[in-house]
């Protein structure tokens, strides 16, 4: 299929006589090797070192010299080819027709030829015959070129001489190509030109860019294009060239011009960038009716004079961008009428007349960007009433008025990089009149609320307030932008995002609460304030919202903490968002007094921390608040001997481990407790028998290192720590007082049963005593030191023996 393809193509663009070309039927192929790319349309001939190259689809050949004795034999019938490329081969004086001739091909379209050596300068015997020619490139090549060069190519229509190093044009080099329109001889060493090299040649497109050019006066009737950028221009004659309709001048020396210099033109575009036009001569581009476009940037210029562009009705792109411009005569505009496109960015402009800008009403773009603007006169833009584009970025605004921004067409606002805070002026609001405007940027601003007037703007979809000076967003402001609006809110130092309305404003919404009902935001801050404060955002961020708020509000977000760790806040557990009890507002909130008191959000708690503190009472009353469901207290670390009557507060957590408790009441304890700490004290007992209904609550219980006595008044203790041995954290670290026994390894029975023993032994010890006096006080001590350790009976109660 696909070599069937390639022989159709092959008649198509070869006609009949390649059409049996294949490798095979190349002749002398047994001296040269052949490459055919089955896939491809590329045929590789390589003889020798020399490389000859078919793509028979375009019709090209390319031939790479890699040896100056290459000798070609004929390789084809006789063919007609599109482009023919020599590169690296050196010009025989016999000529390239007899080369090419001797491959078989008979007419070439246009002949290409790269880093070619010759000896000498380029003679007619070179190119000689070679009358099918229209396109000719030559370049890479050092070329001394003379009168009979291109005698040989009579029919050549664009003739490309970049990058040769000429130095010299002879007068009479052009004048056999009577058909020559297009000529490039950009990149060379050519410091002068004859005025009447073109003179009688149908020449339309000349490049005479990157040369040493210092004048220019051509006479030319038929040029339209003239690129003589990046020369050593400084004086310029274009009077003669009547059908001149676009000219380059970029990177020239010129510093002025004769006045009205392209009277006599069809000018139609002029470029002139980077240079010192420091002195625009009067009526420069005056009375130009084809004139355009017209690009006079970076030029150092500080003045324009104000007929400069006077009677040239047509202008539509003017660009004076990268001058020095500190204000424009007022009547600079005066028929500028059809403008379209005005650039007048990086200039030192303070301030637009009232009148300057009056003609424009075409305009369409206006670039004032990188001024010194710090005002914008209420009436300047008014009669633009055609901007759609209006860039005011790098300037000095601090303040809009609403009557300044009265351009009721304009869908794209650029006010970045100035002075903002607010778009109020007079309480009104600045932007009122946009009601078309589609994307805003006040990125790089200091505007740090969002004004109810941004409602009014229906038709925005982008808005960028990028590094500004937000330090809180409420969902009451998002309201005001149009529900399809992307805003942009990065890099602002947002330390609050308070959506405690969200639920409500996202149920307001009319149903069928569409998607493209739905406000994307962008946020990042690095100042963000990672407490209660943010507990509605994080509920928003966790996904724990109704999905009815997701549709109305979308939030892409990276806020990290103030708090010095680059903590995230979307890593921060959501039960950890807390608050000073000062800030959290409620009703019937007690106030918190010696102690550290939090609000904590997530479980609706209040936290009250008295730890460490040297108290020796605790504190009687703890705080409470309508709206708060229960109370943790922490008394940890005090010198706490006895606990006040909690019994109808409405405590959870009560943690008085590390104080000095002698006693403790379980009836008056928190009945909703559900944690209880009551380590390292000096509790020596339980009191209670009946545990029916102390605690019910109580899921975690540490009672460790207290004084703990286990004799037959530890029956209740001893009771206790059975009923609740499944909650006791600490269950096989609480010891008897002065010894390691277990409390938990205990019964009622043993305890009371020791105690008898104990007192047995005791009887018989003082009868010993009786009979043996104080001889045998050793043995007694024995006696009793053993039965201490063996039935680990504390000592308090018999001590006095
Ligand atoms: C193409 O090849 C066929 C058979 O190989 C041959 O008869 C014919 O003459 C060839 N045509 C040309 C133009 O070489
Ligand atoms: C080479 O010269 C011959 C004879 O003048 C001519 O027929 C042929 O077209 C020329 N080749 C090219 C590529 O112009
Ligand atoms: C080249 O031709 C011009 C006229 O076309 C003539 O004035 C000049 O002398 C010629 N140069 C040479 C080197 O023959
Ligand atoms: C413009 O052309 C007129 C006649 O065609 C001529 O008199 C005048 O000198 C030319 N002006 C310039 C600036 O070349
Ligand atoms: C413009 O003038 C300055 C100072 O005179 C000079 O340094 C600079 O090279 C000039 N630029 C051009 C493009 O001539
Ligand atoms: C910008 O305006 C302020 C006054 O509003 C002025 O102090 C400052 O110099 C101006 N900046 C520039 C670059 O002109
Ligand atoms: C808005 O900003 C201007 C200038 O910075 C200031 O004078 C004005 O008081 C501000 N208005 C409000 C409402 O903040
Ligand atoms: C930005 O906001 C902070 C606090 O809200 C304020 O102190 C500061 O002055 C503002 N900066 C500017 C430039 O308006
Ligand atoms: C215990 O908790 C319940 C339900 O949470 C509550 O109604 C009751 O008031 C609490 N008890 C006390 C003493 O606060
Ligand atoms: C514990 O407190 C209750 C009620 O306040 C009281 O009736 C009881 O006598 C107390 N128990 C002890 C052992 O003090
Ligand atoms: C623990 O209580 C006992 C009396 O029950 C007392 O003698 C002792 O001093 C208390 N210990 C501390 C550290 O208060
Ligand atoms: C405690 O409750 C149990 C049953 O749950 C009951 O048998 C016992 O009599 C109660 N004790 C007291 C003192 O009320």
């Amino acid at each position: 299929m696909n070599s069937l393809m390639h022989i159709i193509i092959l008649q198509v663009l070869l006609g009949q006589v390649l059409s049996n070309l294949t490798c095979t039927s190349i002749k002398n192929i047994d001296k040269c090797s052949c490459k055919h790319d089955l896939y491809g349309d590329d045929i590789e001939v390589e003889c020798g070192l020399s490389t000859l190259e078919l793509n028979l689809m375009e019709s090209i050949i390319k031939i790479e010299c890699n040896s100056d004795q290459t000798q070609w034999e004929q390789i084809f019938g006789r063919i007609d080819i599109n482009e023919l490329r020599f590169t690296q081969c050196l010009l025989s004086d016999t000529g390239i027709n007899q080369t090419i001739s001797t491959l078989g091909i008979y007419k070439v379209q246009s002949l290409k030829l790269v880093a070619m050596r010759l000896d000498g300068s380029l003679e007619n015997t070179y190119l000689s015959k070679l009358e099918s020619v229209e396109t000719l490139h030559i370049t890479l090549t050092k070329l001394i070129l003379t009168n009979e060069s291109f005698e040989g190519t009579p029919r050549l229509t664009k003739l490309y001489l970049r990058e040769n190093y000429i130095e010299d044009i002879p007068t009479g080099v052009f004048k056999p190509l009577t058909h020559l329109e297009i000529l490039d001889l950009g990149d060379n060493e050519i410091t002068k030109l004859n005025s009447d090299l073109f003179y009688g040649i149908p020449l339309k497109r000349l490049n005479l860019d990157t040369n040493y050019l210092t004048s220019l006066d051509l006479n030319s009737q038929s040029l339209k294009y003239l690129d003589v950028a990046n020369n050593r221009i400084t004086s310029l004659t274009v009077g003669r060239l009547n059908q001149l309709i676009s000219i380059s001048l970029n990177k020239n020396i010129l510093v002025t011009m004769p006045d009205q210099t392209f009277k006599n033109t069809s000018l139609m575009s002029i470029k002139f960038s980077y240079g010192n036009f420091t002195t625009i001569p009067q009526r420069f581009l005056t009375n130009l009716d084809g004139l355009l476009n017209v690009y006079l940037t970076s030029l150092n210029i500080e003045k324009v004079p104000e007929n400069m562009i006077w009677d040239s009705q047509n202008i539509a792109n003017l660009s004076l961008a990268s001058n020095r411009l500190n204000e424009l005569p007022v009547m600079f505009f005066r028929d500028a009428r059809k403008l379209k496109l005005l650039d007048l960015s990086k200039n030192q402009i303070e301030n637009i007349n009232h009148e300057l800008l009056t003609p424009l009403i075409n305009l369409e773009t206006l670039d004032l960007s990188n001024n010194l603007i710090i005002q914008i006169n209420n009436y300047s833009l008014r009669h633009l009433k055609n901007l759609k584009y209006l860039n005011l970025e790098r300037n000095n605004i601090t303040n809009i008025k609403r009557e300044a921004l009265y351009v009721p067409k304009l869908k794209i606002l650029k006010l970045a990089y100035n002075k903002i805070s607010n778009l109020t002026s007079n309480n009104l609001f600045s932007l009122y009149y946009l009601d078309q405007v589609e994307t805003i940027d006040l990125s790089n601003n200091f505007i740090n609320c969002i004004d109810p007037g941004w409602v009014r703007l229906i038709m925005l979809i982008n808005i960028n307030l990028s590094s500004n000076n937000f330090t809180v967003l409420r969902i009451q402001d998002i309201q005001y932008i149009n529900e399809i609006a992307k805003t942009n809110l990065n890099n602002n130092p947002l330390e609050v995002i308070d959506l405690s309305n969200l639920e409500i404003f996202a149920k307001a919404q009319s149903p069928p609460y569409n998607f493209w009902n739905n406000r994307q935001i962008n946020l990042s801050s690095d100042k963000f304030i990672c407490d209660c404060r943010n507990y509605e955002y994080a509920r928003f961020l966790h996904n724990q919202m109704p999905k009815i708020v997701y549709m109305y509000l979308q939030i892409e977000q990276k806020l990290i903490c103030n708090d010095g760790l680059g903590t995230e806040f979307s890593n921060m557990n959501i039960e950890s968002l807390t608050c000073d009890w000062n800030i959290f507002e409620d009703v019937d909130k007690t106030d918190c007094f010696e102690c550290e008191c939090t609000y904590r959000p997530h479980d609706k708690s209040a936290l009250m921390n008295c730890s460490n503190r040297n108290l020796s009472l605790a504190p009687k009353e703890i705080i409470s608040s309508r709206n708060v469901n229960y109370v943790e207290l922490n008394l940890r670390n005090n010198s706490i001997t006895k606990l006040p009557n909690y019994e109808n507060l409405n405590i959870k957590k009560l943690n008085i481990g590390y104080n000095n408790l002698n006693t403790i009441n379980l009836t008056q304890l928190p009945k909703n407790l559900t944690d209880l700490h009551l380590e390292h004290n000096n509790l020596t007992m339980i009191s209670e028998k009946n545990l029916n209904n102390t605690l019910p609550n109580l899921n975690i219980l540490t009672m460790n290192s207290n004084s703990w006595i286990c004799d037959c008044n530890a029956k209740n203790t001893i009771n206790f720590i059975h009923k609740y041995s499944s909650k006791i954290f600490d269950l096989f670290s609480i010891t008897c007082n002065q010894s390691s026994t277990l409390l938990v390894t205990l019964t009622e029975e043993e305890v009371c049963q020791e105690e008898l023993n104990t007192a047995m032994n005791i009887t018989v010890s003082i009868l010993i005593v009786v009979l043996w006096s104080g001889f045998s006080l050793g043995l007694l001590w024995m006696l009793y030191y053993s039965s201490g350790v063996i039935r680990g009976v504390a000592t308090g109660e018999f001590a006095p023996i």
